[in-house]
């Protein structure tokens, strides 16, 4: 009678798979720039505080979580207890806001890994970034002016991606992850190593990793440490949840759990290394500092990669390398985002795999191809993301933590079950870590983002586009959360026992 339930045919599969989630645009564009904004060198101590004092506890609670009660987000949470159900669905839902516009970027980068092979970028590439390609409107507003050069490139991100969520756990996402993320990491190292020979790229070096020791004293470059770190390991989404679910019963949850932290953490510093030496020769061409050249954020990649493609010596080949791995980087973790979806809904309705898939990706597609590849998509990809990040990631985490701490009390079973048959055993620290230091950190940091966004409106946007889908946009998750809890359980889904 039970719906069967798919898992990972080897523990690498595994790996590879969490890997590959975590590994994403948030190591390749993200980190760079947050640590070089926040103290560059000096960052690093923040950051590896931020990582083991949170993001791996943090990680190995979903862990624990998603394997001991073998359930998607919402299941998982519910076999928890009765009233840790609701925060599963908080999760389902940022997933669902993080999946319509994570896949646009994945359409850009794709456009750009084309346009590294047929294009002559010469001009300004931020002005053909936001004017050619992306042509976006001069008014903040909600428009359904399409644009076709993003609108079919993303049209085929989805279909490529619903194929490999029909396709199943084995069958789709351990065999995309199988392929994507080695390719990943060839492509990844040779760009690295082709960028340390551009000239110039000493200086970008020295920008990124000359420590500025007086960040450490400032509380905001801490909470940029924490705020990456969850959003980097993929933490308090639902996807470690999800996909540790999908695991055998004897497995080393710890050993992995650290092995994928320090991958994505180890692809990061080699981003930070790749991107800065770009940066370098940005400024050795321009003729200027390198701290004068760095665009921050997306424009990052899209702004600053393009110079390189016209102006570096193998220049195409350097683009063709590094968009193909914001490609590859980013399907492998929008498929896990999806899966959040797609499980949840397979264990709420009792739904097969492949009707399942279907009855999320589709709809979800159809929002994003809705909403993105229009004038004004850039607007609302900039609010989503910015109060997503916040007030659904680590809002969601917060509460979390608190409810499963010191409400439900759960922490010595959960600490049990991670000990079972883990290589890296850990109990008093670990609990002491999940329920105090990370509710402090994460209520400080949410704290300060509440106060800078309630005081000055996001970006200068008009306030009624802030307030719908910023503000109104976070609190229809936790509206929606509520009301999906209430929906009944298929009979199929035992939610006593895993
Ligand atoms: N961890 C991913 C990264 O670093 C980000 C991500 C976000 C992954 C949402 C999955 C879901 O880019
Ligand atoms: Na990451």
């Amino acid at each position: 009678d039970l719906v069967r339930r798919e898992t990972f045919s080897t523990r690498k599969l595994f790996i590879l798979s969490a890997i590959g989630s975590a590994v994403g645009l948030g190591n390749i564009w993200r980190f760079p720039y947050i640590a070089y904004e926040n103290g560059g060198g000096a960052f690093l101590v923040p950051y590896l505080a931020a990582l083991l004092s949170a993001g791996i506890p943090l990680l190995f609670l979903d862990y624990a979580i998603g394997h001991k009660f073998r359930g998607s987000a919402p299941l998982a949470y519910r076999r928890l207890h009765r009233s840790a159900e609701v925060l599963g669905w908080w999760q389902v839902l940022v997933c669902f806001i993080i999946a319509i516009y994570y896949a646009v970027i994945i359409a850009w980068a794709a456009m750009y890994t084309w346009f590294s092979m047929t294009k002559a970028w010469g001009g300004d590439p931020g002005a053909f970034f936001t004017g050619e390609f992306l042509q976006v409107s001069e008014t903040v507003n909600v428009g359904f002016n399409f644009v076709p050069g993003v609108f079919w490139p993303l049209l085929i991100t989805w279909v490529a991606v619903i194929g490999i969520m029909v396709a199943g756990v084995n069958k789709g996402i351990s065999r995309a992850n199988a392929v994507f993320l080695p390719l990943l990491v060839v492509m990844f190292i040779i760009l690295v190593v082709q960028s340390l020979f551009l000239p110039g790229a000493i200086d970008g070096l020295n920008a990124f990793f000359t420590p500025n020791w007086e960040a450490l004293g400032n509380p905001g470059v801490w909470a940029a440490a924490y705020g990456h770190i969850f959003f980097s390991l993929s933490v308090a989404f639902g996807i470690m949840v999800t996909y540790s679910s999908y695991l055998k019963r004897k497995t080393d949850l710890t050993g992995s759990g650290m092995v994928v932290a320090f991958a994505n953490s180890g692809f990061e510093i080699l981003a930070g290394i790749g991107v800065f030496a770009a940066l370098g020769f940005m400024a050795f061409t321009a003729g200027t500092a390198v701290g004068d050249v760095a665009v921050p954020g997306i424009g990052l990649a899209f702004i600053a990669f393009p110079t390189i493609v016209s102006e570096a010596p193998l220049g195409a080949l350097m683009g063709v390398l590094f968009f193909g791995s914001l490609v590859f980087a980013g399907v492998t973790s929008l498929i896990s985002i999806l899966e959040v979806i797609v499980a949840a809904v397979q264990d709420k309705l009792g739904w097969s795999r492949v009707k399942a898939s279907l009855a999320v990706s589709i709809p979800v597609a159809f929002v994003s191809l809705l909403l993105f590849p229009t004038a004004t998509g850039l607007y609302l990809l900039d609010t989503f993301d910015a109060f997503v990040n916040s007030f659904g990631i680590l809002a969601g985490a917060l509460v979390a933590v608190i409810l499963v701490a010191w409400g439900l009390r759960k922490l010595p079973m959960l600490s049990d079950h991670l000990n079972k048959f883990s290589s890296v055993r850990m109990r008093t620290v670990w609990i002491v870590l999940v329920s105090v230091i990370a509710p402090v950190v994460l209520g400080y940091i949410l704290y300060n983002e509440f106060a800078t966004k309630i005081t000055e409106t996001y970006e200068g946007y008009p306030v009624w586009f802030v307030g719908v889908f910023g503000w109104g946009m976070a609190g229809a998750l936790v509206l929606g959360a509520i009301l999906l809890t209430l929906i009944p359980w298929s009979s199929k889904s035992k939610l006593n026992d895993p």
